[in-house]
């Protein structure tokens, strides 16, 4: 029988999907709760019974630190930590998209309140700070002018040093909605619409409302050279529909997806679980 390890910290909509699919296709997946787990990270032997290993931690650095030392003893993780590392993080995300030439949002880096300042001269306003590593728009704010730009930055000044890394965006002229699809594999599988009329991150977690979206060749193509890029194997790649076509803004390792299987009707976790499958007969 398959078998594979579903490593969590919380059990969501999408792990008991997860579980409830595998069980469906006679497929063993063993829960394993990473705050129980410990590894002997120089050691030689693994550090769990199956090879094969589903990342799911809501924690970023619980993550992304599970995956190298899983990888280190020789097991196989979905999501790679190379992916995982460069996803955890909004700045090498930026650059491995801008690096392979996927249209995304023009982005500066800077690591003083001055020189922040400076890049928003040079970006205009209004434009986007985001923290580097987060999640559901948390602590994201839209800059509307420089006094609102020094209030917030002078706030991120007594943070924790990462918010001092400032990740400041151009504002993209989009619909009040952006994209997100789904990748696993070599396929984009799903993709939904997110609308928010009240916030400017539309968020499903900020209540950003689901509705299906078209895959069209270039959401299809973009989405999959965004997975890439990353060397993401299950994925999920914000996007937005700017003046000039679409422009990939993140692309998310552990992703959640409790609004997009009703809003679409694709299976997204039966297919994570054929993915892996695949994997272990490769
Ligand atoms: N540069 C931007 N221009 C306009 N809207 C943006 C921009 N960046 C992010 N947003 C909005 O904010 C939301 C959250 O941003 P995102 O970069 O995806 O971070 P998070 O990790 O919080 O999801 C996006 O889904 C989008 O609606
Ligand atoms: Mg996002």
């Amino acid at each position: 029988m398959a078998s594979f390890t579903l490593l969590y910290d919380l059990i969501r909509w999408e792990e008991k999907a997860i579980v409830d699919a595998a069980k469906k296709k006679g497929v063993q997946a063993n829960l394993v709760d990473a705050r129980e787990l410990t590894l002997e990270a120089t050691g030689k032997s693994k550090g769990i019974p199956d090879h094969l290993v589903l990342e799911r931690c809501v924690s970023h650095y619980r993550n992304i630190h599970a995956t190298a030392t899983l990888e280190s003893l020789g097991h196989r993780v979905v999501n790679n930590f190379q992916s995982a590392n460069i996803s955890s993080d909004k700045l090498f995300g930026s650059l491995a998209l801008a690096r392979a030439g996927i249209p995304t949002p023009r982005t500066f880096v800077a690591f003083t309140e001055e020189a922040a300042l400076k890049s928003l001269e040079e970006l205009g306003y209004p434009a986007v700070i985001k923290p580097v590593v987060g999640s559901w728009g948390r602590l994201s704010a839209l800059l509307k002018d420089s006094d609102f730009a020094t209030a917030i930055l002078e706030d991120r000044e007594y943070m924790y040093p990462m918010y001092q890394v400032y990740y400041l965006q151009e504002f993209v002229k989009r619909p009040p909605r952006d994209i997100r699809s789904f990748v696993v594999g070599d396929q984009t599988v799903a993709a939904i619409y997110r609308l928010s009329a009240s916030d400017w991150r539309t968020n499903t977690a900020r209540g950003g409302k689901a509705e299906p979206c078209p895959i069209t060749p270039e959401l299809n193509e973009l989405s999959l050279r965004s997975a890439r890029a990353v060397e993401g194997e299950i994925v999920g790649v914000d996007l937005m529909e700017s003046p000039d076509g679409l422009v990939v803004h993140e692309v998310n390792s552990t992703t959640e997806f409790k609004n997009t299987v009703p809003a679409t009707g694709v299976d997204i976790p039966g297919l994570m679980v054929d993915y892996l499958v695949s994997l272990e007969k490769r």
